[in-house]
């Protein structure tokens, strides 16, 4: 694994440079096996990258045709509720590009059993990544953000889908919500070519140092469990959210 830290000045930053990144791994996957796989972040920070890659700037760089979009995590809510992630996406992005309708991958959260609706969207990852059983998807690129508790996806502090080591997704009770959420697993996150955190804004300070710096449990703060077998992870952070000396942060080659 090799990681790279940037701290940059604001959210706008961070999303630029994850479009920027974006754009970049995309164009050599398509180069080099005419496609491109990216799970997409829920949440806010990430809406206005999606909204740049769909404007003037980035439209015409993305190989739209070519890319399949699946998202990290869900709510269990249906697919036009406020709280969608698909739904947030889609908005911001989705609707506005030229990416082929059959290649969204949304997962399908009006079915009422949360279980169900994770099986079914660990169907359509074995289906379409043709994998045998024991294999693990390979996405090219992940996109996560990081909440004030350190959860990353659905993966929540002291929830059971932290223990999970052999499904690919999960639905996962959130106590705190009183709901399920459905989320890819730390082994599927774990094994992407390519995961970029973007963590943006005050309330994320404590626990960024806890995930960055800090010896706590990972299961306190579920961000830490996201160390890419093979991949390369890329913190992009603002000056909100990590208020310190970037000299800390040494980004490292393969070695760690
Ligand atoms: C979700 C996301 C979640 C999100 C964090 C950070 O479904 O909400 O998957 O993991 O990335 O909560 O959210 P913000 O970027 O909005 O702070």
């Amino acid at each position: 694994m090799s990681t790279e830290y940037q701290v940059l000045s604001n959210a706008d930053e961070i999303s630029r440079s994850a479009a920027d990144e974006f754009v970049r791994r995309a164009e050599a996957a398509v180069c080099d096996r005419g496609a491109f796989t990216v799970a997409l972040a829920g949440g806010t920070t990430p809406k206005s990258m999606y909204s740049l890659l769909a404007g003037d700037a980035y439209v015409k760089k993305v190989p739209w045709d070519k890319i399949s979009f699946f998202w990290g995590d869900e709510r269990h809510v249906p697919p036009s509720h406020a709280d969608s992630n698909y739904r947030m996406a889609y908005e911001a992005m989705l609707k506005k590009v030229p990416v082929r309708p059959e290649s969204i991958y949304r997962i399908m959260t009006e079915d009422t059993d949360a279980a169900a609706v994770a099986q079914a969207y660990e169907h359509t990852l074995r289906t379409h990544f043709s994998l045998t059983e024991g294999d693990l998807p390979e996405f090219d690129l992940v996109l996560l953000g990081m909440g004030p508790d350190g959860h990353t996806a659905s993966l929540f502090p002291g929830t059971g889908a932290l223990d999970e080591k052999t499904k690919l997704v999960a639905a996962n009770w959130v106590e705190k919500f009183h709901s399920y959420r459905v989320t890819m697993t730390v082994p599927v996150l774990n094994n992407a070519d390519c995961v970029i955190f973007m963590v943006s804004g005050a309330e994320k300070t404590p626990a960024l140092e806890a995930v960055l710096q800090g010896d706590a449990p990972p299961k306190k703060y579920p961000a830490k469990f996201i160390r890419p077998v093979r991949g390369k992870l890329v913190w992009l952070l603002d000056r909100a959210a990590y208020p310190g000396d970037p000299a800390r942060l040494v980004s490292s080659a393969a070695s760690d």
